[in-house]
């Protein structure tokens, strides 16, 4: 007889007075930076923004190529840049929010997996968890308490 497990994901689906005034920064940090998109080919405007241990706030957008492959996500990029630079600094939160070209209202967003393994990573790095905050279309906010709700069942031990 197979043995049937199952995996549950615990997340909030928040109103933006609900989050606190911090969280609020790093959210207008990466709906500011999502403005600075190169995205010629998608036109869809992304922006994340991580916080540091320190309280310092990093932010990046994604960064389109005319050889797909070779553009890079706005989490990976703003993750990327702090690991490099702030090797000894955990990073504690990431808001991630997403536009398309033109539109007033967010779009949905939801990072990929790429982007969830290197969430991992830099959990793991620094033996804590990221609060991941995402902006839902219709103003709400959903806050994951850290990449396994997101990459459950992922690769995260060469000797496991
Ligand atoms: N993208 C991100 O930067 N982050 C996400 O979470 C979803 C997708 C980018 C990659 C590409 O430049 C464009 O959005 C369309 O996929």
């Amino acid at each position: 007889m197979s043995k049937k497990i199952k995996i549950e994901a615990e997340f909030e689906e928040l109103a933006w007075e609900e989050l606190d005034i911090k969280e609020q920064q790093l959210m207008m940090r990466a709906r500011k930076v999502s403005e600075k998109a190169y995205a010629p080919y998608s036109e869809f405007h992304v922006g994340a923004a991580v916080r540091l241990e320190s309280g310092e706030i990093l932010q990046s957008s994604n960064q389109e190529n005319v050889s797909f492959p070779v553009g890079v996500c706005a989490e990976r990029l703003v993750l990327g840049y702090a690991g490099a630079n702030f090797p000894d600094q955990a990073v504690t939160d990431i808001a991630i929010v997403a536009r398309r070209k033109g539109d007033e209202v967010w779009a949905g967003v939801s990072p990929c997996g790429l982007c969830r393994q290197t969430i991992n990573e830099t959990e793991m790095r620094f033996n804590q968890p990221i609060s991941i905050l995402i902006q839902n279309p219709d103003g709400s906010i959903l806050r994951f308490p850290g990449i396994q709700t997101l990459l459950p069942f992922k690769f995260d031990d060469l000797n496991g």
